[in-house]
């Protein structure tokens, strides 16, 4: 296993490229299963979870190619519709691959994701989600058994704006006979781009963007090319990354149209912001102001983010609020940052982040891809040694991250853990 070794103090100063967005490609890689042929989805970052995405396309027979910048999927040689539980442990976003079986097939055999580092996931909006569209949908050993013989479209009422379920309908929609309209969709941009690709492959999807969506379904799709939007989640902790050292980064290729929540809170903790319609400069030289947060389905302030804010509070120039809505348990990250000399106290799932004057260096353990992010910004502003341990959480999420770090004049390097 390897490990990250940072020397905290470095300003971050210089420009960066934002990469393609994990939680867009990863729909947008299954939803190639739709189509019979090849698919090519630009913008896309070799990560673990991407990697893992198209291990799992070519179990089920389609051939998945993962390149520097890009994905390519044919679909000629598809004939299994199970995702087998050895490879659904490793990566929850696998169920994305049960709307389009269901379309396909008729079929799919999904292993039930479990909980994860921070508590319980539940799929069962998903399951619903298909029942409501027509198909059968079994638990049994583990797995989720769904059969339709055509899928028809449905009203469907989300209890929640979830953006897999949103995902997962949508793609058994585009092929269902008949309108399917879902109410209180998500509305985050990896479900627009989504619906965006569909629409491209012959899909008719109105209220792209909006929390109502009506698919009509169609009798057949085409396969065709897209470019996957930038991701805001990487953004946002490039952005953090500057205000928390105190330093002037530019961040290329990005949509600071998809970051204003992380935006606003950014310029009300200090930092001076502008922005382009592709970039964004973060700069920060005075103190970090104590600024609240709750976290919020988009366009509000992102949970994905939400680690990274408490290490930048922890530094804030007195106390701030931070309240997790959306995965009540998401702060793994918490006792970590204690270890550097963060003052935190948890009450349900409020954080109260007392700041400190400064943070000091120490071993940290990684458990999640957004707590590993907030450990790294921490000990990049914290004085002396930090290593942080299990970072192929981090690989899942940031592509060589550390180089983007070094580039921007961190002291970040990879070792092995031994
Ligand atoms: N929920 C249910 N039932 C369901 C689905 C969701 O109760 O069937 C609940 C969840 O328990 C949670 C809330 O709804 O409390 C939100 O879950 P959602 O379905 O929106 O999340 P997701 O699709 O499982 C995606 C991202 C997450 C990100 C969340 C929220 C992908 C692959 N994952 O997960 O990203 O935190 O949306 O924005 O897109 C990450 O990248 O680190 C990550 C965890």
């Amino acid at each position: 296993m390897d490990k990250f070794v940072i020397t905290g103090g470095n300003k971050l100063c210089g420009e960066v490229t934002v990469g393609g967005a994990k939680n867009a490609a990863l729909p947008l890689i299954t939803a190639s299963l739709l189509v019979r042929g090849q698919s090519r989805i630009f913008n896309v970052q070799p990560l673990t979870d991407i990697r893992t995405i198209c291990r799992l396309l070519n179990i089920l027979g389609a051939e998945c190619s993962v390149g520097d910048d890009m994905v390519i999927v044919d679909t000629s040689g598809l004939k299994n519709y199970e995702a087998p539980y050895k490879l659904v442990k490793t990566m929850r976003a696998s169920i994305y691959v049960l709307g389009p079986l269901l379309a396909h097939f008729g079929r799919a055999r999904i292993s039930l994701p479990g909980g994860c580092a921070w508590g319980p996931r539940p799929v069962n909006l998903h399951i619903e989600g298909m029942r409501k569209l027509g198909a059968e949908v079994a638990l049994e050993g583990g797995y989720i058994i769904a059969r339709a013989r055509r899928l028809r479209g449905a009203n469907i009422d989300l209890d929640f704006p979830s953006v897999g379920a949103t995902g997962n309908i949508l793609m058994a929609a585009v092929a269902a006979k008949g309108e399917t309209v879902i109410n209180n969709a998500a509305r985050e941009p990896d479900i627009s781009a989504l619906a965006e690709f569909l629409q491209k492959m012959g899909a008719r999807i109105e209220g792209i963007g909006t929390s109502t969506l009506h698919i009509q379904g169609v009798d057949e799709l085409h396969s065709c090319d897209f470019n996957n939007i930038p991701d805001r989640i990487e953004a946002g902790t490039f952005m953090v990354a500057s205000a928390i050292t105190a330093g002037d980064v530019k961040l290329n290729h990005c949509r600071p149209d998809h970051c204003q929540a992380a935006l606003q809170k950014l310029q009300i903790a200090g930092c001076d912001i502008e922005q382009g319609v592709d970039w964004v400069r973060v700069r920060r030289d005075g103190d970090i102001q104590p600024v609240n947060v709750t976290t919020e389905v988009y366009p509000g302030y992102p949970t994905d983010l939400q680690a990274q804010w408490i290490a930048l509070m922890s530094l804030a120039k007195g106390t701030s609020w931070v309240i997790e809505t959306i995965y009540k348990d998401r702060f793994t990250h918490v006792a970590e940052l204690a270890r550097l000399g963060a003052e935190i106290t948890m009450k349900d799932s409020t954080a109260m982040v007392k700041g400190v004057g400064k943070l000091k260096g120490a071993p940290v353990m990684s458990t999640d891809i957004r707590a590993s992010a907030s450990l790294i910004l921490a000990g990049l502003a914290a004085e002396g040694r930090t290593d942080v341990t299990r970072i192929y959480h981090i690989d899942r999420g940031y592509y060589r991250i550390e180089d983007k770090l070094v580039q921007l004049g961190a002291d970040i390097h990879r070792e092995r853990d031994e």
